[in-house]
């Protein structure tokens, strides 16, 4: 197939290039590089051996949107574009709605100009909201605690009106639960430009000595060591979903939500703990008070996407662990 990948040069979407292109796909990506390197691209060509093609554009203007639709005529997008900060969300709604809502309208505007009708969205388990029950189906209450939340799922209704308006169109909605690690050559991963907001990338930059101790959000959950429980999936194993759910959609028609998660979750403590064992050295960490807005645990029901995909995660958290350290101790400062 050809796919356009937009946010393609980020976390997810490097990983997700190389299996594309592994699988023998044509691939292209949009993307403005607001948080990213275009050094990505590079490495993922020199690591696929194979073409890859890309334009640098915002996907909430129409003339990159179009310019991007006109010369590559895909057969289906991978929509990652966007922006995924819970705090900064808080602080900067409008410029969140405007680029996770508003650029999945222009880009779905964009895909129905050129006849292009298959689309896999990032969506998150952010989606969910407090826990009703464990672990989350996609039949849960979707309630998000955060603006973050809130435009994911905006963004969903769009994409799921928009297929239900025309029968031939596809909109699958990845819900990822927490994507960590790296690909195995070392060579891409994931690169903060600032400080991180996300556990793993902190641990791994204090196992660098880029940072002097993790802070510990909360000992004090109702979690069996009072630390945060997360569903960590390796960002390997969450591109694989893409390539399949690409196949799903070939096949199928409508809008459909599937948890991309592993059905086990890991605290705070584990992870430092796991994250010690793969680098030899000791993660110093200090408790702080919980952060606003976390919820104490979360965990995937992944069996929809196991019956229907034929998708389900093969990683281990040593190998989450393992490969972030890889990635980390040879690019201590990322793509820079
Ligand atoms: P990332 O920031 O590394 O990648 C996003 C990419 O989109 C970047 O290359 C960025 O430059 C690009 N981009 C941002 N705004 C753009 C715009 N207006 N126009 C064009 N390009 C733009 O993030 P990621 O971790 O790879 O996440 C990818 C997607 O997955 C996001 O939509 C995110 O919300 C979603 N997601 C991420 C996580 C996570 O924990 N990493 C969890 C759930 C969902
Ligand atoms: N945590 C710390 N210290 C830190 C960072 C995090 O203790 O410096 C804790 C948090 O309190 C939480 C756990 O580590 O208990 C995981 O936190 P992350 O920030 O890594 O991940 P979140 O679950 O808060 O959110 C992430 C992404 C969202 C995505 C969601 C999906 O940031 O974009 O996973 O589950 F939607």
């Amino acid at each position: 197939m050809r796919v356009l990948v937009t946010g393609g040069a980020g976390y997810i979407g490097s990983h997700t290039l190389l299996e594309l292109m592994g699988q023998g796909h044509e691939v292209c990506v949009l993307d403005s590089y607001i948080n990213s390197s275009k050094e990505v691209l590079n490495r993922v060509r020199t690591l696929s051996n194979g073409h890859l093609t890309d334009h640098e554009g915002d996907v909430r203007h129409t003339a990159a949107l179009d310019r991007a639709m006109d010369d590559f005529a895909p057969d289906a997008v991978i929509h990652f574009a966007g922006l995924k900060a819970v705090g900064e969300s808080e602080e900067d709604p409008l410029g969140y709605y405007d680029v996770n809502v508003g650029g999945t309208l222009g880009l779905l505007k964009a895909m129905d100009r050129v006849g292009c009708g298959k689309i896999i969205f990032s969506s998150s388990a952010t989606v969910y909201g407090e826990p009703v029950y464990l672990p989350y189906d996609e039949a849960h209450p979707t309630q998000p605690t955060s603006v973050y939340g809130r435009t994911k799922l905006m963004a969903e209704n769009v994409l799921t009106d928009w297929a239900k308006a025309n029968p031939q169109k596809t909109a699958v909605l990845l819900r990822y639960f927490n994507p960590v690690g790296s690909h195995p050559s070392a060579q891409i991963g994931e690169d903060p430009s600032d400080i991180p907001n996300n556990l793993m990338p902190f641990i791994a930059q204090v196992a660098v000595g880029k940072r002097s101790h993790l802070s510990i959000f909360g000992d004090d959950y109702d979690t069996p060591d009072g630390t945060g429980q997360r569903d960590y999936i390796h960002v390997v194993d969450l591109a694989r979903a893409h390539v399949m759910a690409l196949d799903y959609a070939a096949s199928h028609q409508g809008a459909r939500p599937f948890n991309i998660g592993t059905g086990q979750n890991y605290s705070v403590k584990e992870m430092v703990s796991a994250f010690e064992k793969a680098c030899g050295k000791q993660i110093p960490t200090k408790v702080t008070p919980r952060r606003a807005g976390d919820i104490a645990s979360m965990l995937a029901d992944a069996s929809r996407a196991k019956a229907e995909i034929g998708w389900s995660a093969t990683h281990t958290l040593d190998d989450m662990t393992a490969s972030t350290w890889a990635w980390q101790s040879t690019n201590p400062n990322g793509y820079d």
